[in-house]
């Protein structure tokens, strides 16, 4: 049952309602149902810089944060089985502490997640050099991607869906990057407990462009339990091995027999440290491109994460080749987040749908090539439910 069904039965079937949790709810959810939008200020940088952000809420008890720096999702509170929302994205309740600590919390990472071997690519017979900033190869954007930026708020819109738009221009040149590139990072969220976002670009020189959303994910929300017990399912038959600098060989390797096996809900810990398997020596666990099943450009069910200990349930869907899968293996517990809380190795886990890494070097991977005129659009949509109904305490 999603949130937004139960909703619907609260609204419209008194008994049902009275059994979800008293006629005080009943009262709260008998009106059209609504989402609503809110501007906010949260913070200032050390330079003295305002950060807003905008929260979306709806009646299901679902709220998102996102603050103009990097365009990224600062916190999100779902429902547990129970009712009881909780955070369950890793991040810091101040603006600074996301450009002292780059970890990529919740950002927009662009403008090419993920790696670009070396930092080179070559577009019609021209070689660029961008930044490099991950052992002599380009992650995430480079030194200034888009997780450091300030964006502005295009709009703000409350009712079914709630949406949010950001943009920004990355000028030409910007970390070695041809042309100049107009993005924007949409949010919306329904009654029906859909998050949705999406990336839009357009540019006026030919270019390459990979942007996603890089949220740190714990379904158990602040319990301090770790992601390794959350079932993962992710709708690939092959994924693509990387060497040791994590750029990948170029190779489409068959899941099946590995620890890359997710086509079954398996728990993440059960394989993560499988060191039979080079690639998880590679990964330090899993850090790895899966190629998605299923046709390109439609919509599908990429990956699916249940908590079965607060029975939170997060399904991912889009129309990307590519997802990233990141067990957030250099948490070293050498950061503390929200709440002065210590993010170690296996709190929180990275699904990134995007391209496959270092596509403009592998010509057999999906193209990143963006020309003047044409829109790169990146969608993904993040659905939430829960195993059970929500049940007042008492009621077997
Ligand atoms: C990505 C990468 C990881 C790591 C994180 C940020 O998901 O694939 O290797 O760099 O970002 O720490």
């Amino acid at each position: 049952m999603n949130f937004g069904e139960r909703n619907m039965l609260r609204g419209f079937r008194p008994l049902a309602a009275a059994w979800l949790g008293g006629a005080a709810l009943l009262l709260l959810n008998m009106g059209a149902t609504a989402v609503d939008a809110k501007r906010e200020p949260f913070g200032a940088l050390a330079d003295g810089r305002q950060v807003e952000a905008v929260v979306l809420s709806n009646n299901a008890g679902i709220r998102v944060k996102i603050m103009t720096l990097g365009a990224a999702i600062q916190a999100l509170s779902i429902p547990d089985r129970s009712g009881h929302a909780g955070d369950v994205v890793l991040g810091f309740d101040s603006p600074q502490e996301y450009l002292q600590n780059p970890s990529y919390f919740g950002a927009t990472v662009g403008r090419f997640a993920n790696r670009i071997a070396k930092g080179h690519f070559t577009l019609d017979g021209k070689t660029y050099t961008l930044a490099t900033n991950d052992h002599g190869n380009h992650l995430h954007g480079g030194l200034k991607g888009f997780d450091k930026v300030l964006w502005s708020i295009d709009s703000v819109k409350s009712g079914s869906p709630a949406t949010a738009v950001f943009s920004y221009t990355s000028p030409d040149g910007e970390e070695g990057y041809p042309g100049t590139l107009r993005v924007t990072a949409s949010y919306s969220l329904n009654d029906a407990a859909v998050l949705r976002v999406e990336f839009r670009a357009t540019t006026d020189k030919s270019t390459i462009v990979n942007i996603s959303n890089h949220s740190y994910f714990n379904l158990s929300a602040e319990t301090g339990a770790s992601v390794l017990s959350h079932l993962l399912q992710v709708n690939a038959a092959k994924y693509t091995p990387v060497d040791v600098g994590l750029i990948p060989t170029g190779e489409l390797r068959a899941v099946e027999g590995t620890p890359f096996d997710f086509r079954k809900p398996t728990a993440i810990g059960l394989r993560v440290r499988d060191g039979h398997d080079q690639q998880i020596r590679y990964g330090r666990g899993y850090d790895h491109n899966f190629a998605l099943d299923g046709t390109l450009g439609e919509s599908r069910l990429a990956a699916r994460v249940a908590d079965p200990s607060s029975g939170r349930i997060m399904e991912i869907f889009t129309k990307a080749p590519g997802l990233q899968f990141y067990s957030g293996n250099f948490l070293d517990a050498t950061i503390a987040g929200k709440g002065g809380r210590v993010y170690r190795e296996g709190d929180a886990l990275v699904l990134e749908p995007q391209l496959f890494p270092d596509a403009p070097n592998q010509k057999t991977f999906p193209s990143a090539r963006l020309d003047p005129g044409n829109t790169y659009v990146n969608t993904m949509e993040y659905r939430f439910s829960t195993d059970k109904p929500a049940r007042p305490a008492g009621v077997k």
